[in-house]
């Protein structure tokens, strides 16, 4: 799938890592969740006490891993990272505990794929700040508790319906992350710009908000590549002009989609004859990752209106005939 859109784990990402707001001042939208976490991350540190557990939980890129960082920042503790599918054993999980000092944020990303028994060990961490865990094995194994300062555990997924629901109801804040308007996105690109230096006229960065998802990794990437054309065939400065011809050339078109998109829905259209159709089949036709078109295409194309689901699976509306140029076959 094409660079600008692909999901993957990006905390070696320097570039990102680069460009990511550290404050609630500087992380743009989204602003009845800043608002509340602001409130809530306030009230502990006049407390005393740890932020109650928060989960995060929207499609890729939208500042997920930032807030969780921003949450830390502004409590003034310390951040430890880990990644649902990495900790495979209870030892892994008590070796991460064992490093959170008092009031200090545990993140962990992708918690949808953690282990259930792991889940389970992560109960009683997060309700009496208690690791209960086995150690040994067979006749020889034992249990031992161990005492854990107070922490907030934030978790983020994309997919909080995959959450087991104990372990859903143990945070006590609980936050969906939205698509970003054309004006939140054009002051992201802004920002960013600033960040890595680079001068872009008004209408260009408004052009690369438009195109971008709804998605702010993706107005950064496109604002990256931008700047890449504008530096060698212009230059410098980032125009409307170098803007439109860049992005025609990265294949984005005006709703933002790219190749990966336009496959999938003239597969649609193609070979299921618009749909309904079932997931796997489509995986198997564009020859993606069925959890890559559910977690990554999807959400954008059905917050656009290009398809819908039905408990038949997926279809095509006719906003996506007309997009796409294609006449709707009526069915005799
Ligand atoms: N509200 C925001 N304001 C400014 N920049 C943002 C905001 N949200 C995200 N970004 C930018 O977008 C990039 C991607 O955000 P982030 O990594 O937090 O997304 P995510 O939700 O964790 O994605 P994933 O589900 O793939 O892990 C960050 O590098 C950051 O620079
Ligand atoms: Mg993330």
């Amino acid at each position: 799938m094409s660079d600008i859109i692909k999901s993957e784990y990006t905390e070696g990402d320097s570039f990102e890592k680069t460009i990511r707001p550290t404050t609630f001042l500087e992380y743009v939208g989204q602003s009845e969740v800043k608002e509340n976490i602001k409130v809530f991350v306030k009230a502990a540190v006049m407390r005393e006490t740890a932020l109650d557990h928060v989960l995060l939980y929207g499609p890729p890129g939208l500042g997920k891993t930032t807030l969780a960082h921003i949450i830390a920042n502004e409590l003034g503790v310390n951040i430890k990272t880990a990644s649902g599918p990495t900790i495979e054993k209870s030892g892994d999980l008590a070796a991460i505990l064992s490093t959170l000092g008092p009031y200090d944020v545990l993140f962990i990303d992708e918690i949808h794929r953690i282990p259930k028994y792991i889940e389970e060990i992560l109960y009683s961490a997060m309700e009496d700040f208690k690791l209960d865990i086995i150690i040994g094995s067979d006749g020889q194994s034992r249990s031992i508790k161990i005492d854990l300062p107070p922490f907030t555990l934030v978790g983020a997924t994309t997919r909080a319906g995959d959450l087991s629901s104990p372990l859903r109801d143990r945070f006590g804040i609980t936050c969906k992350l939205n698509y970003y308007t054309t004006e939140e996105l054009t002051k992201i690109v802004k920002r960013s710009a600033n960040v890595l230096d680079v001068v872009i006229d008004d209408e260009a960065a408004v052009i690369i908000a438009k195109r971008s998802r709804k998605t702010p990794r993706i107005a950064n990437r496109l604002l990256k590549r931008v700047s890449d054309f504008a530096l060698v065939m212009g230059s410098g400065t980032i125009t409307k002009e170098i803007t439109n011809d860049s992005l025609t050339r990265l294949q984005v078109d005006e709703y933002g989609l790219d190749n990966t998109d336009i496959e999938y829905l003239q597969s649609l259209i193609n070979r299921f004859n618009g749909g309904p159709v079932g997931i796997e089949a489509i995986a198997a036709s564009i020859g993606e990752e069925q959890t890559t078109i559910e977690d990554v295409i999807e959400p954008f194309l059905l917050q656009e209106g290009f398809i819908k689901r039905t408990i038949r699976g997926r279809q095509v509306t006719d906003k996506t005939y007309k997009y796409l140029g294609i006449s709707k076959e009526t069915e005799l």
